[in-house]
């Protein structure tokens, strides 16, 4: 009888609460720009959106910048503090490149910024946190954009030179190290659709340029850190890539090819030269730029080459794959005219469009985010996932943030069903963010933080909201 009773009890909770894998980890997510503010403090030199925000306000919705931000540069004791009481196993943070290196190069290294991050590390460690650096987040040194940017080839060799003084600096404590985050947003939205810093509109060439010239950066920082530093050091580096999940707009051959084309073409576009056998461009996206730019009068492919040398040095350079991923769409095949200016979206030919009656909302779709997952097993191999970022953006005040608790809920699930049920081999779920911040050309409209900032007071006051205590909920009971 007892027997019975107690086989009961652990069916009926098994149906209401799931166990976390052990060696499951957990963290939250924040980037210089977005949290740090002290923009000129400190020998701090200026960054693309420093200009941009500077030069552009009425680009961003609510005209503001990322001066003061969250005050992280001086609050970060107390930012430590509620990592502690959220009980995370790790805190995924960037480095300002021009906080450490104000004109972005190698020669002249700020030390008041190397002081910051060494405080902000050793404190992290002290409270058993792991940091998890990401090198690159968005915040380009200006004298190197002066100087082209991202479209300079020559970056990839000064990002290299960046990430050395990074390793040697930080490296003997620091073990996890993602080399540059969304390269697909950076280079996407700004020179494709004009949006952000550092103010650029190139759609279908500036692009890719871009996007050439980040994957041989991230790929001579991985090479550099196992030439020099994998041994003593013993870290592990990878990058982490941003998509949506595309779900086909109907049955027909063509959504169904227009959805896959659609993930080939966003994510492919970095995960495919990094992740697959091939080390190259996803086959698709070159044929369709190629024919595109043919008919277009170009000479050559506005997709610039990758050199069977470049394929060869670019293939196999991660220990892991960083995957960030907030929504769903439904993808539909669109033939788009050969006129007016280029485009990516010309390029990949797709329409998308959310569906209004998705439950529970549009926004929250995690049966999508488990097809993401195995479809990245199955793509490449199941490699080492690890989500480096998922969230919730909404635009309320209130503390009691329903829609996050429901959305952090059902994605962990769906991570865990990925995992436990199809065997990808994820280990790590990020939570993108701490705190409200600074969302880019959003400005503060859109919140994304387990912790509401008061932006008008003079310490940035930092409150949790629900979401945060269920997050901290789930670590410390390691179920669902
Ligand atoms: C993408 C970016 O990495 C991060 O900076 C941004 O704030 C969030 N996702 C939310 O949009």
């Amino acid at each position: 009888m007892y027997r019975f009773i107690l086989a009961l009890v652990l069916l009926v909770c098994e149906g209401t609460s799931r166990k976390i894998p052990k060696d499951f980890k957990f963290g939250t997510s924040t980037a210089a720009f977005q949290v740090e503010g002290a923009w000129n403090v400190s020998g701090k030199g200026e960054s693309i959106w420093d200009r941009f925000t500077h030069s552009h306000p009425e680009l961003v919705r609510d005209h503001s910048n990322g001066d003061v931000a969250c005050d992280t540069y001086h609050e970060w004791r107390e930012d430590i503090e509620i990592l502690k009481d959220l009980g995370v196993d790790f805190h995924r943070f960037s480095l300002s490149w021009p906080r450490i290196l104000p004109d972005g190069f190698a020669r002249r290294i700020n030390p008041d910024g190397v002081r910051f991050y060494n405080d902000f590390i050793n404190k992290l460690l002290k409270n058993n946190i792991e940091p998890l650096v990401t090198l690159y987040h968005w915040d380009l040194p200006q004298r190197l954009q002066d100087l082209g940017g991202w479209t300079n080839p020559d970056m990839a060799v000064y990002f290299e030179e960046y990430a050395k003084i990074a390793f040697e600096l930080f490296g003997d404590r620091v073990k996890r190290w993602i080399t540059i985050n969304e390269p697909h947003s950076f280079c996407e939205f700004t020179y494709g659709y004009g949006h952000g810093a550092p103010h650029i509109f190139s759609p279908g060439i500036g692009d890719y340029l871009c996007g050439k010239t980040v994957l041989i950066a991230h790929a001579r920082a991985y090479h550099l850190y196992q030439r020099e530093f994998k041994k003593s050091q013993g870290g592990k580096i990878g990058i982490s890539l941003d998509t949506n999940w595309a779900e086909p707009m109907t049955n027909s051959t063509e959504d169904i090819k227009a959805a896959e084309r659609q993930l080939e073409m966003e994510f492919g576009w970095w995960a495919n030269p990094i992740f697959s056998n091939t080390g190259d461009y996803p086959e698709v996206m070159k044929q369709r730029v190629d024919e595109r730019s043919r008919l277009e009068n170009f000479t050559i492919s506005r997709l610039p080459a990758l050199t069977t040398d470049e394929i060869k040095m670019i293939k196999g350079t991660a220990d892991f794959l960083g995957l960030n991923h907030y929504h769903t769409w439904l993808v539909g095949d669109h033939d788009f005219p050969i006129d007016g200016e280029p485009s990516h979206e010309k390029d990949m030919g797709i329409k998308s469009r959310q569906d209004p009656n998705w439950k529970p909302s549009p926004q929250i779709v995690p049966w999508g985010f488990r097809k993401l997952m195995n479809w990245i097993k199955e793509k490449y191999n199941n490699p080492l996932v690890y989500i480096t970022e998922n969230g919730y953006g909404d635009i309320s005040e209130a503390l009691e943030d329903h829609d996050r608790v429901t959305q952090i809920k059902l994605f962990i699930q769906a991570v865990m069903d990925a995992v436990e049920k199809d065997g990808c081999n994820v280990k790590r779920y990020t939570y993108w963010s701490t705190l409200d911040n600074m969302e880019w050309s959003l400005g503060y409209t859109v919140k994304f933080g387990l912790y509401h900032v008061d932006f008008t007071s003079p310490n940035r006051t930092r409150t949790p909201k629900l979401s945060a205590k269920t997050f901290k909920d789930i670590i410390r009971k390691r179920q669902l």
